[in-house]
């Protein structure tokens, strides 16, 4: 069992570099297979949910190779492997393999997701789209069984009821070699299915409009290999964003893309943190006087969920009273108890987090129950009084590219703690 050990209250100065996007990565890397010759990843993040994919795509015959952040996926021996449990279970995003594998082969057999319990996760929407692409779903015995009359999709007009960043890159794996046009309408926004619309354009399809609420389609016959940059972790970004602001003495932030951090970045400056914006990086300077702010989580361009937990300990630091609605998971509460164990004044009080400041953290035995309740807790432990011990902490290496050595480095008192479980 993995544990981080933090002893807290020490000031943090210095830089830290942000990774590729892990809810980018988890998507780029089962479209590759879409592709008939060999895909080159590169910026990908080193984390364990790239490291469960290529185990998923290993076992699905593709060949693989991960060195230096460079991910060579040579799809040609990929075939459809029944893939209705195991690994599949463990990481949210092995979804995107019913979009890619019915899109190539018009059949698919995939576990249902896992991933962090944020509340009910539906993918009735994945699959609305599906059907509307022609295909019949069905879920036996806990697998999604997709199947198609003759092998093929067929475009279709399909309206997302909920915008959703899954159901809306999913349809669109699958409908890139379908035959005719699909169009997805109230489409998510996210930079990451603009980043997925690209490396799947660069392979040779033809999507127009990611990254706007209507996104067309018009399906090709062959998809090819290529060169694919990805774009940087904005939730990473912004976690070290909070972190900078709530325990930093002088921290910059290096390879952001601002524009993708705009509504983050505006509550930071509506609490009173001083901050320098540049080009591609951002300084995060001391900041007395922080005041509270209200906060609620909407799709984007709005305020990410994903930073709602890692904002809090920022937010317990504050004077006066802060109220946090998170309108995309209302259950995303698990860190509030954590929370309180190490001192602060927090609660939840029907679908809102409540909290009143300014409060002093001591250090306390906690655990993390999802990823980035984990990154919400790393910061608590770093300005508590004391030391924090983190268990569960497998969640925070799905989502965080070494975390460790990144807060070592800006002079973090911070280890992880293998114990070996007695037979
Ligand atoms: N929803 C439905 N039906 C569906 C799909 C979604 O009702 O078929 C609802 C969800 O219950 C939720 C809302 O739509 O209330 C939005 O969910 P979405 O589908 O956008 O979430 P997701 O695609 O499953 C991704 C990220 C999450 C992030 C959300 C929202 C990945 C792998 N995961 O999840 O990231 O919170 O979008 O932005 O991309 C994380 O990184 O910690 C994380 C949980």
């Amino acid at each position: 069992m993995k544990k981080i050990v933090i002893e807290g209250n020490r000031p943090l100065s210095g830089e830290v570099m942000i990774s590729g996007a892990k809810n980018s990565a988890v998507a780029l890397i089962p479209a590759a297979i879409l592709a008939d010759s060999p895909v080159i990843l590169e910026g990908v993040p080193d984390i364990q949910d790239v490291h469960s994919l290529i185990e998923i795509l290993e076992i699905m015959g593709a060949n693989v190779r991960f060195s230096n952040n460079v991910l060579e996926i040579d799809p040609r021996g990929v075939v459809s492997v029944p893939m209705p449990s195991g690994k599949i279970n463990s990481l949210r995003a092995s979804y995107y393999f019913m979009g890619t594998l019915l899109g190539k082969f018009g059949e698919a057999v995939v576990g249902l997701p896992g991933g962090c319990y944020l509340g009910p996760r539906p993918i009735d929407l994945h699959v609305k789209g599906f059907e509307a692409l022609g295909a019949k779903v069905t879920n036996e015995h806990g697998a999604m069984y997709l199947r198609t009359e003759d092998q093929t999709l067929h475009g279709n007009r399909v309206f997302m009821d909920v915008i959703s960043v899954g159901a809306t890159i999913n349809i669109m794996l699958a409908a890139v070699k379908a035959k005719g046009q699909t169009v997805i309408e109230n489409a998510a926004r996210e930079p990451e299915i603009i980043d997925v619309a690209t490396l799947l354009n660069n392979m040779g399809a033809n999507i127009r409009g990611a990254g706007t609420d209507v996104i067309r389609i018009e399906g090709v016959d062959q998809l090819h290999g290529c060169r694919h940059f990805m774009i940087p972790d904005r939730i990473e970004a912004g976690t070290y964003l909070a972190l900078a602001a709530a325990a930093g003495n002088g921290v910059k932030v290096k390879n952001v893309i601002y524009e993708h951090l705009e509504s983050f970045i505006a509550k930071l400056q509506e609490i009173g943190v001083n901050m320098k914006i540049s080009e591609d990086e951002i300084e995060v300077y001391p900041s007395t006087n922080l005041k509270a702010a209200n906060l609620m989580t909407y799709p984007y361009p709005g305020f990410a969920t994903d930073l709602q937990q890692p904002l809090t300990p920022l937010l317990l630091m504050t004077q006066g009273t802060a109220e946090i609605t998170d309108t995309i998971y209302s259950k995303r509460v698990n860190h509030v108890p954590e929370l309180a164990r190490m001192g602060a004044d927090i609660s939840v009080e029907g679908n809102m987090i409540i909290l009143n400041g300014p409060n002093k953290l001591h250090g306390a035995e906690v655990v993390a129950s999802d990823l980035r309740a984990g990154a919400c807790l790393v910061i608590a432990g770093l300005i508590a009084e004391g030391t924090t011990t983190i268990y569960n902490v497998d969640y925070i290496l799905r989502g965080y590219d070494h975390i460790i050595e990144k807060l070592t480095a800006i002079g973090a008192r911070i280890k992880m703690v293998e114990e070996v479980e007695a037979e």
